[in-house]
């Protein structure tokens, strides 16, 4: 009788201190429950749940695996076993406060894996899994020295999010589970490895490194890299790690970090990671940039020399409060960590660098989402904020919808409360909710309590979150700049000859801006003449090259060998969003064979992110 009553209060505890009533999604299954029922993970936290990772690993750049064990301290809440999520893994044994113990695999999904399930009693405090990676990981990227910038060295990355964490380490794969971590990672000699820890700024003779990340966090955060890359400080807190011949270039293009960190907790508050540092990539990562905590991923494609592609770094630098200090429940909720953190972003740029830069900006984002509405035209709940990716691949959620309409929800809010308004809500919303998770029906209750009815205001938040497209009560992006950029391509168009006087000053952004405006009738001879006078075929900056490639497949633009300038850069970058945007202009020209006559030669060079992604677009089986 005793302990029964012990154990309810234990629950009436639990529950009252984590809000949960009011958090449930589905209803009363979940009433009691910390965690929220999700879709993309076979853990069961509520049952039992890991706080603590201790990794031990090596990486062999021989056979391309990653070997060792996992070990977890957890909280058990009487359960007689433990789920991890595992995909691609090769599990050796597994043990129970130090004892082997039972463990077996679940049936395989395509985008879950499998449940591990590791036998357990009500008393285990702490459990090891010892595994191998495999070559069918998804998370990993083994790079060749041609691969790099240097060519001396092989390189390897993990990518964590969505759901890919499971392929390099067994645990629970969700982003509401928060871990705090230990790691000893056994690198060859002569190679660096870093994490979303405690790092090194400088390798160790014997390439044996030791990691701790204090604070918990998202397992789809934890992320390794290793490779032949130095390290150089822009501040006391933030700075880059590049491999040697870019280090240089990289430190330059990212000088403005420390006012980047600065200004950021002017407007949101502290940052809680204590350091902030980039670690640029080879092209083939296929991301712009990935928030690990304390050390963001980067693309090598956004040193453009001119720091005019820097928003991506302020972008991965707003995650450290909306993402990684408070983190969206599940993928459903996936506009909870990008929307608010391309508003941040925006705000980051407008602090630093005006208003001007900041609404040409927002303008390029609320194109991006014209352009994903049509595509979403036969599938409208795609179209909205709160998704429902059961059964689906959370990749499915990672588009214009959560970051665009993201944005313009809250800058449509900006323009109905005020911007001080605004402002303090959201400081006090990451403050009062660091190191936890969100789900959007939470969300939208705090923004009631807290903002819309605290001052009376009325705002059609359903219709933002729930419904498909975009309300009619939008904010309006304007940008002189981007009008008179509008205007210049009319006259450009006009009168068949570049006007070089209103083009001499414009940034990359306007010139982006100008070359997706192309109209669908424009003739050959305007590209001829434009790239006769502005040499875009050759741009170095990766964005311009991007657009102007889309713009000449779609086109069928074939002037300054262009083709092979479009297949050196489909066999270099890996940037998931570039590559995409370019093979779709092939598909959308009918001209689906070239792209499959390139993508012969480019896939090997993809990450699984990006090559699964142009499998599917292409109808590509290797
Ligand atoms: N967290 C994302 C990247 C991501 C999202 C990876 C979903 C896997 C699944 C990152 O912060 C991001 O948004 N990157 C953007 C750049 C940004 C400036 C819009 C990218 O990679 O293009
Ligand atoms: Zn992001």
């Amino acid at each position: 009788m005793k302990k029964i009553t012990i154990i309810l209060s234990c629950i009436i505890l639990f529950t009252t201190s984590c809000n949960s009533s009011k958090e449930t999604k589905k209803g009363e299954k979940t009433t009691t429950s910390k965690y929220v029922t999700e879709s993309h993970s076979y853990a069961q936290p509520n049952a039992a749940v890991v706080k603590h990772l201790n990794l031990n690993i090596t990486v062999d750049f021989d056979q391309e695996v990653i070997s060792g064990s996992a070990n977890y301290s957890i909280e058990n809440n009487n359960a007689t076993e433990i789920i991890l999520d595992s995909k691609f893994l090769d599990i050796q044994k597994t043990e129970a406060d130090g004892k082997e113990t039972k463990f077996a695999l679940g049936e395989f999904d395509k985008h879950l894996g499998q449940a591990l399930k590791i036998t357990i009693t009500p008393e285990t405090k702490n459990i090891t899994v010892y595994y191998k990676t495999t070559n069918k990981t998804e998370a990993l990227q083994w790079l060749k020295p041609q691969q790099t910038a240097d060519k001396k060295h092989p390189f390897l990355f993990t990518q964590g999010q969505a759901i890919l964490t499971r392929t390099w380490i067994p645990i629970q794969d969700s982003p509401q589970i928060r871990v705090t971590y230990e790691a000893t990672v056994k690198a060859p000699t002569g190679l660096m490895a870093v994490m979303s820890a405690e790092n090194p700024k400088e390798k160790t003779k014997n390439g044996l490194y030791h990691f701790k990340m204090e604070q918990p966090i998202s397992p789809y955060l934890i992320a390794l890299a290793v490779g032949d890359v130095e390290y150089k400080a822009i501040s006391n807190r933030t700075g880059v790690y590049a491999e040697k011949s870019m280090l240089a270039k990289v430190h330059t293009e990212f000088s403005d970090m420390e006012k980047m960190v600065t200004t950021a907790e002017g407007l949101y508050g502290n940052y809680a990671w204590e350091q902030f540092d980039v670690i640029v990539l080879p092209p083939s990562f296929p991301f712009g940039g990935m928030e690990n905590p304390r050390l963001t991923f980067a693309t090598p494609t956004v040193i453009a020399g001119d720091k005019s592609l820097t928003s991506l770094v302020a972008h991965e630098l707003a995650h450290s409060w909306s993402g990684n200090l408070v983190t969206n429940a599940t993928w459903d909720d996936f506009w909870l960590n990008e929307g608010f953190t391309v508003y941040f972003e925006i705000r980051i740029m407008e602090a630093l660098y005006g208003k001007e830069r900041a609404e040409m900006l927002a303008l390029i984002g609320r194109q991006d989402l014209e352009d994903e509405l049509i595509s979403f035209k036969d599938s409208p709940n795609d179209t909205k904020l709160k998704l429902d990716l059961k059964d689906r691949n959370p990749d499915d959620g990672m588009n214009s919808i959560a970051y665009d309409k993201g944005y313009l929800f809250l800058r449509t809010l900006e323009q109905t409360v005020g911007r001080e308004k605004l402002d303090a809500f959201l400081k006090n919303y990451f403050n009062s909710h660091s190191f936890s998770t969100m789900h959007t029906e939470k969300f939208v209750t705090y923004l009631n309590n807290n903002l819309l009815d605290k001052y009376n205001i009325t705002f059609n938040t359903n219709e933002w979150v729930y419904k498909p497209g975009i309300p009619s009560n939008q904010a309006k992006i304007e940008s002189d700049k981007f009008k008179n950029v509008e205007l210049t391509l009319q006259d450009v168009l006009k009168n068949n000859s570049a006007n070089t006087e209103a083009t001499k000053e414009w940034t990359p952004q306007e010139w982006v801006h100008f070359i997706r405006n192309f109209p669908k009738n424009m003739e050959i001879k305007h590209f001829e003449m434009l790239d006769n006078t502005y040499n875009l075929t050759n741009s170095t900056n990766s964005y311009i090259s991007m657009v102007w490639f889309e713009q000449a497949i779609l086109h069928n633009y074939r002037g300054h060998d262009i083709d092979d300038k479009i297949e050196q850069f489909l066999c270099n970058v890996g940037r998931r969003w570039y590559v995409t945007t370019i093979f779709k202009a092939y598909v959308k020209s009918s001209k689906k064979e070239e792209a499959i006559n390139i993508y012969k030669k480019s896939r090997a060079n993809y990450h699984s992110v990006t090559s699964n992604t142009i499998d599917n677009l292409l109808n590509y089986s290797q």
